[in-house]
Parts: structure tokens; C-alpha cells; sequence
């Protein structure tokens, strides 16, 4: 491994780089690193810690091992749920690789749970049907008990670790490194070391998750800033769809913690203040496992017209103690600890308080089926962007579009990981030497640090921990799961003059080695650019499409708005664009809007 170092900046070679050490980075990383080549992960964590060990349920996959199955009612099941504003093409090609990834990550060594028979369990999740929607309800979601991406990480973790990946953690990706011939690498901090990193790669892949802490209230872990996001906007890039954040309908209330739809799938079910089965009126056939957007509504309509639980009616009971504790345990053991953590609750003997939380980025990094990240040129004819690459919670490929279905957020992250993989080998074949770089190239990002460092003790300034409160509150109250014009206009002026503010923030800390305040204020400048990007998005949407729900507008207009947003910023103001969906599968006819029901 080539290893430069001026007084300034340690200087690195590597063929790849990747940010993210989640299970899509550490997929891709395995298909590189197992082909030979030298490959770096950069993540501002310990790589055990990445969000992906957060996920619950499980990973969807046409196995038929419970139900018959087939790839193609899984793909309809998708677009459905996407509320057709999914990328058909990638939809595709993402429920066809299904099993062979699921059966990939078993000889890896997941833990899966087993069925009598030895195949890998399966249980029903929400939004999935046999069929094309005739044949009832689908069990396609395999599971590790009810920790099924702790489970994915750690083996893929190990693969990297056998596979030779050289992991560069608790390090902190600042700027992309950028020029004509498009991204050359990436500038990094050390944050234990307070030093600064140079990385230059022929490919660089940005596998950094989603920016849930957007919000107040979230499952999302404090790490899950945005950051690949933000820094495709800092290099003038757009980031896809952010209007579109789902709201899980089953956080613990009034603390966020995800109790996973897989209570729902084995049997669970919600009940509102007169203890009556409610879902039931809001989706007749698949109750309470419609999708995701479906069901946050339908609780926040209940919670709104005062059927809500508890002293303030604002939360529904989540009932899964006719399972039996033998079922709980078996299953869903860490949902017991959560609920006795969290809601001081013994879910073997009463319900759950429950509301939507904050879930899941649908939008972010605009990107083909090979994890390039594309963006339009001047002439308006959209390309991939050299040598910038985008997978996971981070990307928009877009196979979620509206609204993501349970379960394939782990298949995804697989799926494209590799697919990303692939098509970087492909680069690699033609690109085979770093080209020279800029000399003042590093200077962008080390300005960012010394900048905040600057800020230190200054006595008027605003503290991070603050502005970040006030930029979650905003977002919490003005774009949550019902939106309207004039609660969005309010929200799109509020976020839009507490940027402006965020510039006369200061740190109280100064210190370089292992400063989190510092850390803080570099994830508080991505939240805040990808909070302005997806609050004008949202209100330019004049329509309710999956997770975006307006009461001024309720229904969805597919003459006008079966289209991406595309959202930037250019001389610090927010600037929209738009492109069509992929209507247009690789091999199977197209899937049309329908009316949406469950
Ligand atoms: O409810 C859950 O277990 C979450 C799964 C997912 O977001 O895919």
C-alpha cells in the first residue's frame, strides 16, 4: 500500500475506497477485496457498530420455503408498495437475485433462524402477497430470530476481515476529492488522532446509510447522519426523492426504539383506546400488515381523532402476549428486552405503547442498478458520474421509491453491494493507475475542520447540541407523517433561517484528539443541507404518494408527478429538478399505476 506524508496530511493508495462499514459497504468490499484488490474502508465507527446491527426483522427472498413464492409477486409486491414511483428495472433485478444473495449469506455463515425441515425460517412482513396480489398473504422475509442484521454484519465483517478489506475506523469522511476527470478520492479526519488522511482511489463508494437523525423522534441510531449524501451535495451533486422519509408505525412511544414488524408477522396486532382492532377498517384484507405508510397513517388518524391509549391518547398498544413466552423468546427475544428497557413493559404479559417513528431514507444519491451514481449534465442528458459510486441506505437506485416494504432494506444492501462491486472490476480493468491530483486538492475538507476548530470558546456563539434540537424539532413538526402547504411553507422558511443561523454556532471544545463535539458539528452541516433539500422537495410535491401524505392534496397524480426530485444546492439555495421513473423492467412487462389497497 502506497503511503505518502507531508507535515499536513498522511497521503493513501488504495484501488477502492469505500465510506461505510454497514452491510452494503462491507458487501462491496468483499466482492473487491476477494478479486484481489487493495481496498479501504473509511467509517467514523467502529465497524460492528454501523446501523445495519440495528435491523430487526429480516431479509425478503422468494425461497418458498413456508409459502410458495416467486420472484416476480415479490417484484409487484415492491412497486406496489413504492407506490409505483420505484425504478421498475431495478425492482427487477433486485427480487431476481433475492434468493441467490440469502443463500450466498447462509454459506457465509448467518445464523439464520431454522425451520423443522433445516431450510432458513421464514415469516409474513407487511405488504407481501402470492400471486400478484390474489393468492393471500406472502412469508417471504428470512430471519435471524429478530436480529437479523446484527447477524449480516458480523459475518460480513469477518468475510473482510479473512478477505484482507483494511479498515480505517473512527475516521471521518470530509470532502470528496473531485476534478474534471471526476472523483479521484476522498479527504478524511482521524478522529482519535486528530490528523488528517488523504485517500486517492480509483473508484470511490459512498456507503455512509441514511440521515434519520433529520428527525427528533427516529429509530435511527445517532450515526445516522447523512453523510454520503451530504457530501455528493457539497460536490454539487443532487441527491434523489428526499421528500420521502417513512415513519415505522411501531416505534416504542414517546423514546423511538423499532419494535420490529416481525411482532406483526407472527401475530401481534395494534389496538387503539377502545381496544378495538382497528387496521382492520383501514385495510380489509391485510389488516395489520399493510404496508408500512398505510399503517403510520392509520395510527395517526386513530391518535387524531382521539382513539389514541394513555393519558394523553397519544399512542396505540401493540398486542403480542397471546403469542405465549415460548414464541417470544424463541423469536423475538431482543423485542422483549427493548419493551422492558425502553417501555418498562413485560410484553409476554401486556401490549406495547407504540407510535410511527422515523424509519428509513427512501431518498438519497442518485444511482443506475450498478450503484454509479448519475447525475444530468448541461446538455440535460443524464450520465454516471466517473468514478463515484453510491449503494444502500445512502443511495436512491430507486427500488423503495415512496415507500419501502419490511425487509428489503437488508436485501438491498446485499443485492446492490455486489452489483456495485461488479461494475467497479469493471473499472478497474480500464483504470489501472491514480492519476495526479491537485496540489491544494485537501485544502476544502481541512478548511471544514479548522473552520469549526476556529469557533471554539467563542462566548456568543450558538451550541451545536442546540441548533441540531431546534433543526429535529422543525423537521419533526412540519414534515411528519400528515403534510400540509402552509405547516410545510412555515417549515421550508424555519429550517431555511436556522441554516443561516448554524453559521454562528461554536464550539465549546477546541480540542483535536477524539473531540465528538467536533464530530457533531461536521454530521450537524450534512443533517442541516439534506433537511433544506428534503423539506423544498416536499413542499413542491403537490400530491400523496406512499410516504408523503398531504391532507391538501390526498390523492396521487400520476400526470403529474411520476417523477424523481432531484434536489441541490447551488450558491446556498436549494434548487429542484426532476426525471422520470423507469417505468420499463429488464425482461418482464411493466407493472402500470393501480389503485393502491391492502
Ligand atoms: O420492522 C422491522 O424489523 C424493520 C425491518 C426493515 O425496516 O426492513
Amino acid at each position: 500500500m502506497g503511503y505518502l506524508s507531508t507535515d499536513k496530511v498522511k497521503h493513501h493508495f488504495h484501488d477502492v475506497v469505500i465510506i461505510g462499514s454497514g452491510g452494503a459497504g462491507m458487501r462491496c468490499a468483499l466482492q473487491l477485496a476477494d478479486a484481489g484488490h487493495r481496498v479501504a474502508i473509511i467509517t467514523k465507527v467502529l465497524p460492528t457498530r454501523s446501523h445495519t446491527v440495528a435491523a430487526q426483522g429480516g431479509i425478503n427472498a422468494s425461497l418458498g420455503n413456508v409459502l410458495s413464492d416467486h420472484w416476480q409477486w415479490h417484484m409487484y409486491d415492491t412497486i406496489k408498495g413504492s407506490d409505483y414511483l420505484g425504478d421498475q428495472d431495478a425492482i427487477e433485478y433486485m427480487c431476481r437475485a433475492a434468493p441467490l444473495l440469502v443463500r450466498e449469506l447462509e454459506h457465509q455463515g448467518v445464523p439464520f433462524s431454522r425451520l423443522e425441515d433445516g431450510t432458513v425460517y421464514q415469516r409474513p412482513f407487511g405488504g407481501q402477497s402470492r400471486e400478484f396480489g390474489e393468492g393471500g398473504q406472502a412469508s417471504r422475509t428470512c430471519a435471524a430470530a429478530d436480529r437479523t442484521g446484527h447477524a449480516i454484519l458480523h459475518t460480513l465483517y469477518q468475510q473482510n476481515l479473512r478477505a484482507g478489506t483494511h479498515f480505517y475506523q473512527e475516521f471521518f469522511a470530509l470532502d470528496l476529492i473531485t476534478d474534471e476527470n471526476g472523483c479521484q478520492g476522498v479527504m478524511a479526519w482521524d478522529i482519535a488522532k486528530g490528523e488528517y488522511h488523504l485517500f486517492q482511489a480509483k473508484a470511490v463508494v459512498l456507503a455512509t446509510g441514511g440521515a434519520g437523525r433529520v428527525f427528533k423522534m427516529t429509530t435511527n441510531a445517532h450515526i445516522c447522519t447523512g453523510d454520503g449524501g451530504a457530501l455528493a451535495v457539497r460536490a454539487g451533486l443532487p441527491v434523489e426523492d428526499m421528500e420521502f422519509f417513512q415513519f415505522h408505525p411501531t416505534g416504542i412511544a414517546d423514546v423511538g426504539p423499532l419494535i420490529t414488524e416481525a411482532v406483526r408477522g407472527e401475530g401481534g396486532y395494534l389496538l387503539n383506546g377502545d381496544n378495538e382492532r382497528f387496521m382492520l377498517r383501514y385495510a380489509p384484507t391485510a389488516g395489520d400488515l399493510a404496508s408500512r405508510d398505510v399503517v403510520s397513517r392509520a395510527i395517526a388518524l386513530e391518535i387524531r381523532e382521539g382513539r389514541g391509549c394513555g393519558p394523553n391518547k397519544d399512542h396505540v398498544l401493540l398486542k403480542l402476549d397471546h403469542l405465549g413466552t415460548e414464541l417470544i423468546l424463541a423469536k423475538l427475544p431482543n423485542i422483549h428486552e427493548l419493551a422492558l428497557r425502553f417501555a418498562g413493559v413485560d410484553c409476554t404479559k401486556e401490549p406495547i405503547p407504540v407510535q410511527p417513528t422515523m424509519h428509513y431514507t427512501m431518498g438519497g444519491i442518485p444511482t443506475n442498478r450498478f450503484g454509479e451514481v448519475v447525475s444530468k449534465g448541461a446538455d440535460g442528458v443524464e450520465a454516471s458520474y466517473p468514478g463515484l459510486y453510491a449503494i444502500g441506505e445512502a443511495a436512491c437506485v430507486s427500488v423503495h421509491g415512496a415507500n419501502r416494504l419490511g425487509g428489503n432494506s437488508l436485501l438491498e444492501i446485499v443485492v446492490f453491494g455486489r452489483a456495485c462491486g461488479n461494475q467497479v472490476l469493471k473499472r478497474l480493468r480500464h483504470h489501472r493507475y491514480h492519476p495526479p491530483l491537485a496540489p491544494d486538492c485537501w485544502q476544502a475538507g481541512m478548511e471544514r475542520v479548522e473552520g469549526w476548530l476556529r469557533t471554539a470558546g467563542k462566548q456568543d456563539g450558538l451550541k451545536i447540541a442546540e441548533v441540531r434540537l431546534r433543526m429535529q424539532t422543525i423537521m419533526q413538526d412540519h414534515f411528519s407523517v400528515y403534510r400540509t402547504e402552509a405547516v410545510m411553507a412555515e417549515g421550508v422558511e424555519r429550517i431555511e433561517a436556522l441554516a443561516a443561523e448554524l453559521e454562528h454556532a461554536a464550539l465549546s471544545d477546541g480540542s483535536r484528539i477524539f473531540n465528538t463535539e467536533l464530530v457533531e458539528a461536521l454530521e450537524l452541516d450534512h443533517l442541516m443541507a439534506l433537511a433544506r433539500v428534503t423539506a423544498a422537495g416536499a413542499l413542491a410535491r403537490t400530491e400523496s404518494r406512499g410516504a408523503h401524505a398531504r391532507d391538501d392534496y390526498p390523492e396521487r397524480d400520476d400526470a403529474d408527478w411520476l417523477r424523481h426530485t432531484l434536489a441541490g444546492i447551488r450558491d446556498n439555495k436549494v434548487e429542484l429538478d426532476y426525471k422520470p421513473v423507469r417505468m420499463q423492467p429488464m425482461t418482464v412487462p411493466s407493472f402500470p399505476p393501480r389503485k393502491r389497497v391492502y
